[in-house]
């Protein structure tokens, strides 16, 4: 018991700091490509823990925004424009309206899910370049290109395929090697050929701006050695790309499709894909305020000290976030920079990486079509990939959903409703006094309330879902401990007490579920005829119903999934 309360103050202290440090907290996804549709290599990788933390956060009550959007510019997007034989243009507006769509039916709760392709992001990302280009950061190298005369056009980026220096990979891409992760330019990759026509490039020279990387790295390691609670893939990732230290980026193109350089004799050159669509954060929270009372407020979330900034996003991107994106906002001198990088790594489907390009993947689009959303979000949340790769499998979306949320939390609450409906005419029963048993359960309550939050408030997602089960694990042991059943003949009076006991239970769990199960929480509330706005986190270990209150109907909470639908 004296090792609960110990744990107990430790947790409330941790959130104590976290509320004092910061006064508001800005998070991010990263923007998901308009090429193609939203996977759920995505959702494990960066969707689903922000929307679980931002939705921990609103209802501890803290001041919190939730930023996602399209990144809709750089060479994949020109790509499979290519590939599908339209434009660019088409090929985001297809994708862009797919995707958001996708993303609201798992219930995710942007503030704001935008796209890189706005005039705001346009003269935002452009002053953002014109700040460094004026302050004399950026310089112009004249380099040698890969260039397709087949094509009659530079290779830039995923434009070439090779192989990767540094692991191997034979179908490294020219900016990045999905194999190792390492950041590359086309010149490096031995053996390069065009991606679209696989012929072999020539050398010519074109002129470029580069960012002065190599100068941040001292700031950047100081910086990351100061985060003693980032994940150590997070870390380790950094302090091996600061071995072979960091190198200068050219951060302009020779493309069409993207956004103009702000400055003269450019014609036909875009700033990177990789410069501007972390810029695309700032851009979606500009507008996210623009028709608002206070239009200046993003500069309070952006350009404050006192804000905590978590950018959530798979590992495949750590380095833009962790050390490129930084580096930019150092060098601008005026935003604030992350206070946490949580990055997953990747959840792979039935043993090898998910991947539209590669058409192993699990859409969205097409698991709604067949799943409630939270079934989808609980199998993920529980397998979710923190500190190592895991596999999604059909078979355990099943177990998950029959064994789990059925069967254990489904049945505790439709339970405690039959008896409700049956023996109280549908209302809460009075609880007239409690016995040791009671008592016990609903302190829980509250010690389970503490150290789920204090899992989000660490990004231990996966840990914060099964302590919440394990909460419902122990209601379920507490309904057949007390045999209801038996009260209900020999003393109605202690069985309402323990039906008023199962409610409020219920009621904890549609607040201590919501982060992860938005759908259910949602029924939940509305057949304990509970309005959203009422609930907090605080109050989950509250006994907030009122005796003599009207329930309504119970509704099922998760269907059972047989197994003709996991063959199919
Ligand atoms: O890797 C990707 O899918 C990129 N579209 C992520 C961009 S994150 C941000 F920087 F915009
Ligand atoms: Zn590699």
């Amino acid at each position: 018991m004296a090792g609960f309360f110990i744990l107990f103050w430790v947790f409330l202290l941790i959130i104590m700091e976290n509320s004092e440090k910061f006064k508001r907290i800005l998070v991010t996804s990263a923007l998901t490509y308009a090429n193609g549709e939203t996977h759920l290599g995505h959702i494990a990788g960066s969707i689903l823990p922000a929307d679980m933390y931002v939705r921990y956060c609103r209802l501890s009550g803290y001041d919190v925004i939730y930023i996602c959007g399209s990144d809709e510019y750089g060479t994949a997007i020109e790509m499979s424009a290519i590939k599908e034989g339209i434009s660019p243009k088409e090929i985001i507006d297809k994708y862009h309206f797919l995707n958001k769509q996708s993303y609201e039916g798992l219930g995710m709760s942007f503030d704001i899910y935008s796209r890189t392709s706005t005039d705001i992001h346009k003269k935002n990302s452009q002053d953002f370049f014109k700040v460094l280009y004026d302050k004399g950061l950026l310089y112009q190298k004249s380099e040698k290109q890969l260039y397709s005369e087949k094509e009659k056009r530079f290779l830039a980026d995923r434009f070439v395929i090779g192989t990767c220096p540094v692991c191997g990979y034979e179908e490294a891409r020219g900016d990045e090697c999905e194999n190792c992760g390492s950041a590359l330019s086309p010149l490096e990759l031995k053996n390069p050929r065009s991606t679209i026509t696989g012929d072999t490039p020539v050398v010519k020279e074109s002129t470029h701006y580069y960012f002065p990387l190599s100068k941040y790295q001292d700031s950047l390691d100081k910086w990351i050695i100061s985060k003693s609670d980032w994940k150590p893939n997070v870390v380790n990732y950094c302090k091996g790309w600061f071995k072979t230290g960091l190198q200068d980026r050219a951060i302009t193109r020779d493309l069409n499709w993207g956004v103009p350089l702000p400055v003269n004799n450019s014609e036909g050159k875009v700033i990177y894909v990789w410069f501007e669509a972390p810029i695309g954060y700032i851009s979606n929270t500009i507008e996210l305020f623009q028709n608002s009372k206070n239009p200046d407020k993003w500069k309070e979330y952006w350009q404050s000290n006192d804000t905590k900034l978590v950018h959530f996003l798979g590992k495949d991107n750590i380095i833009f976030h962790a050390i490129f994106f930084p580096a930019m906002l150092m060098a601008h001198e005026n935003y604030v920079l992350a206070e946490n990088v949580p990055a997953n790594e990747f959840m792979n489907l039935e043993g090898s990486k998910q991947s539209k390009s590669k058409g192993h993947a699990i859409y969205v689009k097409d698991v709604l079509e067949k799943f409630n959303p939270d079934t989808i979000r609980y199998t993920i949340a529980t397998n979710m990939p923190e500190n190592k790769d895991t596999d999604f499998y059909w078979s355990d979306l099943q177990a998950k959903n029959n064994n789990e949320l059925g069967a254990i939390l489904g049945n505790f609450v439709n339970r405690t409703f039959v008896f409700a409906q049956k023996y109280f005419e549908g209302t809460v029963p009075e609880a007239n006094e409690y016995l040791e048993i009671d008592k016990n359960i609903i302190n829980s309550i509250k010690s389970y309330s503490s150290s789920i939050a204090s899992y989000y408030e660490n990004y231990k997602f996966k840990d914060a879902v099964s302590e919440t089960m394990n909460l419902v694990r122990d209601a379920n042991k507490y309904f057949n401990d007390t045999e209801p059943w038996k009260a209900i003949k020999d003393d109605k009076a202690r069985c309402a007490v323990i039906i008023n006991t199962c409610l409020q239970l219920c009621r904890s769990f549609a607040v201590l579920f919501n982060p992860v199960l938005p759908f259910s929480s949602e029924k939940l509330l509305r057949m304990l005829n509970i309005s959203e706005e009422a609930i907090t986190w605080k109050s989950a270990a509250e006994l907030k119903l009122k005796a003599g209150s009207k329930l309504n109907n119970p509704e099922i909470l998760f269907r059972k999934i047989e197994d003709t639908e996991i063959d199919k």
